[in-house]
């Protein structure tokens, strides 16, 4: 996620600037830059890679009283100095957080401006820079601005020759830091502790004007708004968690967004999804690969595309496929899946792909990562930055991706049609009326947590699914669990069944329902403690002992929310053995060695 911190007052501002983009570097970004006025004229320093390469072309004692700076996440654009921040346009230079998602028409209506950039924020500052020569009324023009963006967007912005700083906010975050020295904008608190805790929150649609000893903010309708003035107490680690206990928190409870950001494009309408998918219905065979959680999630694609897209589908972890013999078909896809873009692996499984001619996909989450540069074709999540290492809003989006390829590939060969859609437009309400409800979650992880080894069961896509459950819990618990296909375990494994081990059983498919709840009954049998994450209701009370029901919905839409649910147990269970949820022992967010 971009990140801004702007500075306007009676002290030197670059310096105030590039330290708030530090505190803001755990959002993740690809490049940096900076905006500054000195002798009246608006100066730019951009580079892309880290702070520390802007740092190198700048004087951090210059004479300047007011600046903007940024920190990229590339959304539009590849991550370079060109698309990095600010833009200037004429006399308008701006930073921006977040996606306007009607630039390509605005960009037609500004046609009178050459583009330099390949960004969406470029076009803002083209848009602002023709509305200002109209009438050079600055609060007049953040009035009517909502009219003319469609989208999310958090804007600093400078004009020539005035000596007010502007701020406007859609969704992307904003506030304004307000200080005896000076005023800051800042995309949030950590930007600006070092030199104020006292703050405003801008709601969706205000806007405000800055100046060296004064704060105006205007609400939604353009009047003056007398807003409270806030105090942020705590330290920048808190602040940057935005007052969840863990990133792994925060992550979770960012699903119902970020899902949505990376769906909505895909199902805003039939067209829009086969121009976005459009050639995979070519491919005769598919094998998904990747590491971990992305391997996992692919062992969930697998069975969503194999079943409505009627195609082949092998999924391989990538430090064995890597190493493997491969016989590919005429029409063969590599689909590789990385958060990171950068495990040495599978980015080691997309060059030999490449290197044997074979036609490669990635689904990743950072824009510009090493597998996303050199898949023949990517399709990003927007997952935005994920910090604790454990993934968890990553994989859903991962699952969501796998999930519209099955949906595509259903409806060209007929077996599915658009009226699914609805259910996918449903879904951020669903995760978000589930995420409001923790009791059930909290109660199993009381249940299991002093327990050494726990079980996963479920078949075919429940199976799948309980292979990151499983994961998810080893790895922020650091309790043994395993995942298992039901109806393996009665050939070995359920010898390790006794009284009191925990087998939380996956249940949402239809067809293979009562076979899994009879697998439930023989570990019942042995004493287990069972729990059962389904979509229906269990009439048979004695198969469990904890009960998670979820909302029954299509399982191209309904295996996210099995997943969800599994991540909070983790979580909890992790909480109750006081571990070290964002930072695992021995783990790394990104694994870029074999
Ligand atoms: C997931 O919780 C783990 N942190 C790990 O398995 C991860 O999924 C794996 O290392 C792959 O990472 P990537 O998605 O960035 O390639």
């Amino acid at each position: 996620m971009c990140g801004i911190v702007g500075y306007i007052g009676k002290e030197k501002c670059i310096s105030k600037i590039i330290s708030g983009l530090e505190s803001l570097e755990y959002r993740g970004y690809d490049s940096a830059g900076i905006a500054y006025v000195k002798n009246n004229t608006v100066i730019i320093k951009k580079e892309q890679g880290r702070i520390a390469n802007l740092k190198e072309n700048i004087n951090l004692e210059e004479e300047s009283y007011m600046g903007i700076g940024h920190t990229r996440w590339a959304t539009h654009g590849k991550p370079c100095q060109i698309n990095s921040h600010p833009h200037k346009v004429g006399k308008v230079t701006v930073v921006h957080n977040g996606i306007i998602e009607n630039y390509e028409s605005l960009k037609k209506e500004l046609s009178e401006y050459e583009w330099v950039s390949e960004t969406d924020s470029e076009v803002v500052a083209a848009l602002i820079d023709k509305l200002y020569r109209e009438d050079n009324d600055m609060v007049k023009l953040l009035s009517k601005l909502k009219d003319y963006l469609v989208g999310s967007y958090a804007l600093g912005i400078i004009i020539d020759g005035d000596d007010k700083l502007y701020a406007i906010r859609k969704d992307s975050p904003l506030i304004i830091g307000v200080s005896e020295n000076g005023n800051f904008i800042a995309s949030d608190v950590p930007a600006i502790l070092e030199y104020t805790n006292l703050y405003y929150l801008i709601l969706n649609d205000e806007y405000a004007v800055l100046s060296r000893d004064d704060v105006v903010i205007y609400d939604k309708d353009g009047n003056i708004s007398t807003k409270n003035l806030l105090t942020f107490e705590g330290n920048r680690e808190a602040a940057m968690k935005n007052g969840y206990e863990h990133f792994m928190l925060k992550e979770i409870y960012e699903q119902p967004k970020v899902i949505m950001d990376t769906i909505k494009e895909y199902i805003s309408d039939l067209d829009t999804l086969k121009e976005k998918m459009s050639g995979l219905e070519k491919y005769e065979e598919i094998d998904i690969v990747g590491c971990g959680s992305a391997y996992h999630v692919g062992l969930v694609g697998k069975s969503l595309i194999e079943k409505y897209g009627h195609v082949r589908v092998n999924v391989d972890i990538a430090s064995e496929y890597r190493y493997s013999d491969h016989i590919y078909k005429k029409n063969h896809l590599i689909l590789v899946i990385s958060q990171s873009g950068e495990t040495a692996d599978t980015l080691a499984v997309l060059r030999k792909a490449k290197e044997d001619g074979i036609d490669t996909l990635a689904i990743v989450n950072v824009v510009g990562s090493s597998i996303a540069r050199e898949a023949d074709r990517v399709l990003y999540i927007k997952a935005g930055v994920e910090i604790a290492v454990a993934t968890t809003k990553a994989y859903s989006c991962q699952l969501m991706m796998l999930s519209m390829i099955a949906l595509y590939l259903g409806i060209i060969n007929g077996m599915l049609n658009e009226s699914i859609f609805e259910e996918y437009k449903k879904l951020d309400k669903i995760i978000t009326d589930i995420l409001n409800d923790t009791s059930d979650t909290k109660s199993v992880a009381e249940i299991i947590y002093k327990n050494k080894d726990i079980f996963f069961l479920g078949r075919k896509l429940d199976y799948a699914l309980s292979m990151e459950a499983s994961l998810k819990l080893k790895e922020v618990s650091y309790l043994h669990s395993e995942a298992y296909a039901a109806g393996e375990l009665k050939h070995g494994t359920i010898s390790l069944i006794e009284t009191g081990t925990p087998v939380i059983s996956l249940i949402t498919e239809d067809d293979i329902r009562l076979k899994t709840l009879s697998n439930v009954k023989e570990v019942c049998a042995r004493g287990a403690l069972s729990v059962i994450i389904t979509n229906e209701e269990v009439l048979d009370k004695e198969v469990y002992d904890k009960l998670i029901l979820i909302p029954k919905l299509h399982d191209l839409v309904g295996s996210v929310l099995v997943i969800i649910k599994c991540q909070l147990i983790a979580y909890y269970v992790a909480k109750l053995n006081g571990c070290d949820i964002d930072k695992p022992r021995n783990l790394a967010k990104s694994v870029t060695v074999e």
